[in-house]
């Protein structure tokens, strides 16, 4: 039996991401009978009885179908500590009661500490685990870590050197939850598992690489800690760094762990800085003002809750990144992503270059360049776009697409990417997890731009509106080479 048997501590169990994901993940892989033995400590400052904490699980699986009185038996499996990250004491009786759970559900000794909570006390809580005994147990301990991994990469640092005090860098998971996304992960595949795409997957063949990653939502309850962060930290330093990191590594010699993680350290490395005045020439940032989304008109940024009226924080940020090896040099891949924007999407689109000559651009219409799209949501596949003749008794050419679902279901809000990063941190597997090299790089790279943007109020905010595809200069930066982006809606 290899199933994988953990003591799961969930800190900030009473909050919305254990509602929302955690609980019904687990839910989903334990009703898929992956689950050895286990049992789950909800953690939270709260106090709330063992009943009333169930009740709240049993509330957030409720939407998922039950079988057999599964549900029953996954929900009793779980216990409440309610608790202060800052007290010794309270580690203490938590300590007691994992050992309780240990002994009575045969768990090995084996801890996982889920933080998914307020990152101010991730450094705190790390720290606790260490002095007040909860790492020290016989079985294996594995933290997963929720975002934002620090504000910047001083704090960052400094995060990961309190939680290095308890964990080695192969005991931690950051979480990018992008990195479980079906489609996320197929990347690589399309990428090394096809002739037709290695050979050109370089400077010599593509054009340039767009990737956006659109939402319609806006900034919702989150403007607290939204106004702090702003679309560069809370999308471009983690998501899109890592779509592009997959998008442009070398093939991977095998495919452990530790090959993965170096080919997209690799592409980090690589990554030119932008700074200083480079910065407005690469990057273009905007803000949502009011707008009509889905026929309902929605207030702007500076409108929502918690949210200063004249913030200078960015919802929605293009760039141009380059890629100085071998393999990228001069291909631009742009990246673009906001709220507030006309759809939800996530897509990639590679453009290849054209054609040495075009033959039938004397016809109706030239041919157009080939595009290899990548659809991470809410569809899920890839279309390539190729050029064909156009039928009749001319030699026109005309586009065609070959398109590839990857299933019928729309992917969107389900708890699937976790599920993965769930079962694969049980099982000890951190490929699809941020190594501390990915974060410590990717946050150079964008306090570079976030201190230019901090240190000059944007005059012209709020510069697009809700329900377009963001401002104008968005448009402009990918003109001035000669590209547009092409439409993903
Ligand atoms: C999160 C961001 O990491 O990703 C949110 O904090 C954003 O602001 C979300 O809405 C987008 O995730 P998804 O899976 O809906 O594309």
């Amino acid at each position: 039996n290899n199933k994988p048997t953990a003591l799961i501590m969930i800190f900030g169990a009473t909050g919305d991401l254990a509602k929302r994901k955690l609980f019904p993940s687990l839910y989903r892989l334990f009703k898929k009978d992956k689950l050895g033995d286990f049992a789950v400590i909800g953690v939270a400052r709260r106090s709330l009885t063992n009943d009333e904490f169930q009740a709240s699980v049993t509330k957030s699986v409720g939407s998922e179908e039950d079988s057999n009185g599964k549900k029953a038996e996954f929900v009793s499996k779980f216990h409440y500590h309610s608790h202060d990250v800052t007290d010794s004491d309270s580690y203490s009786s938590l300590n007691t009661l994992a050992k309780e759970l240990d002994n009575t559900y045969h768990l090995n000794g084996n801890r996982i500490f889920y933080l998914a909570m307020a990152p101010e006390f991730f450094g705190t809580i790390a720290e606790h685990l260490k002095t007040d005994g909860l790492t020290d147990t016989h079985g294996f301990k594995r933290l997963v870590i929720e975002k934002p991994f620090g504000h910047d990469l001083e704090s960052a640092k400094k995060l990961n050197s309190q939680i290095r005090t308890a964990f080695t860098e192969d005991e931690i998971y950051r979480i990018d939850h992008y990195l479980g996304k079906e489609m996320v992960q197929n990347i690589e595949v399309i990428r090394f598992a096809n002739a037709i795409f290695e050979p050109l997957w370089n400077n010599r063949f593509i054009s340039n690489i767009q990737i956006t990653s659109s939402e319609t939502l806006g900034v919702e309850e989150r403007g607290r800690y939204y106004e702090k962060s702003g679309a560069l930290r809370d999308m471009v330093q983690n998501h899109m760094l890592q779509m592009v990191s997959l998008l442009a590594m070398e093939p991977p010699i095998s495919l452990t762990t530790d090959e993965v993680r170096s080919e997209k350290v690799r592409v980090f490395r690589a990554l030119r800085p932008i700074k200083g005045n480079e910065v407005n020439e690469y990057f273009v940032r905007g803000q949502y003002g009011k707008g009509i989304i889905a026929e309902n008109e929605v207030p702007g940024y500076r409108e929502e809750d918690m949210v200063d009226p004249e913030s200078n924080t960015e919802t929605f940020v293009a760039g141009k990144l380059l890629i100085d090896n071998f393999r990228w040099a001069g291909v631009p891949f742009y990246i673009r992503t906001g709220k507030r924007m006309e759809v939800k999407t996530t897509k990639i689109v590679v453009e290849f270059k054209d054609i040495p000559m075009d033959l039938y651009n004397k016809q109706e219409g030239s041919v157009s360049p080939n595009l290899l799209v990548i659809h991470i949501q809410p569809e899920e596949g890839i279309t390539l776009y190729l050029n064909a003749k156009k039928a009749g008794q001319h030699m026109n050419s005309t586009p065609v697409k070959l398109s590839y679902a990857n299933k019928g279901i729309d992917g969107l809000n389900t708890p699937e990417a976790y599920e993965k990063l769930i079962y694969d941190c049980l099982r000890g597997d951190a490929t699809n997890f941020t190594h501390w090299d990915d974060v410590a790089l990717s946050w150079s790279f964008v306090d570079n731009i976030s201190e230019v943007w901090e240190n000059e109020k944007e005059k012209n905010f709020p510069n697009y509106e809700s329900g377009s595809m963001g401002p104008k200069a968005s448009d402009a930066l990918l003109e001035k080479d000669g590209f547009f982006w092409w439409p993903v809606t």
